[in-house]
């Protein structure tokens, strides 16, 4: 059985749009998208997903953790995909579905990673310290910021011209390739009983 998906995002929801596009394009994928939630009411993560027909949720993500867990209790989710969500997932939803979060990062942790590193920050400061590569960091959640065990990395070149924008563009267009398919594998093992441990 399809493993349940729920995919918590603060912003434009880009990467959600690309894992539906790429669940909807293959035959038999591993999971499917049950709940789109997120701390932003003008989260463009939310218009994706009711365009595509998915419940969508808004929560207090100031609390300790009991918003959420209510909505992943409602949703039975059993695989919670971040995607551009900016706030802190509580120790108490870390506990409750350990090694059953997975988030992406637009740089190749663990540098460029940790509270104040998001969006723009980290191009600019990857371009700063003069790196001849970037990429992305798909890693399960753990309690601290962009720390949890890596699943994927992909290594994006940087060019000589490169300006934190187009380095962020290359970047996002190298996540919504991978992201879908590890979503997709993580979903497929969590569905064969080899969820992970750590
Ligand atoms: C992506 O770059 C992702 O790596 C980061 O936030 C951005 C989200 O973009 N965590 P979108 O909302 O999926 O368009």
């Amino acid at each position: 059985m399809a493993a349940r998906i729920a995919v918590l995002a603060s912003g434009g929801g880009t990467n959600l749009q690309a894992i539906l596009d790429h669940f909807a394009s293959i035959s038999n994928p591993a999971g499917t998208i049950v709940l789109v939630a997120s701390n932003r009411e003008k989260s463009g993560a939310l218009e994706r997903a009711r365009a595509a027909g998915i419940p969508s949720a808004v929560f207090d993500a100031g609390d300790d953790g009991t918003a959420l867990l209510a909505l992943l209790e409602d949703a039975a989710a059993d695989l919670i995909v971040l995607a551009g969500y900016l706030k802190h997932i509580p120790e108490s939803v870390i506990r409750r579905h350990h090694g059953c979060i997975i988030n992406i990062h637009p740089g190749l942790l663990p540098d460029f990673g940790g509270p104040g590193m998001y969006g723009s920050r980290i191009h600019a400061a990857v371009l700063a310290s003069g790196a001849t590569s970037t990429g992305l960091t798909i890693h399960f959640v753990d309690d601290e910021y962009d720390h949890g065990p890596v699943i994927a990395q992909w290594r994006v070149r940087v060019k000589i011209d490169d300006t934190a924008e187009s380095l962020a563009e290359r970047v996002l267009s190298a996540e919504h390739i991978v992201y879908p398919r590890v979503v997709d594998l993580v979903a497929a093992l969590n569905n064969a009983g080899l969820a992970a441990n750590f």
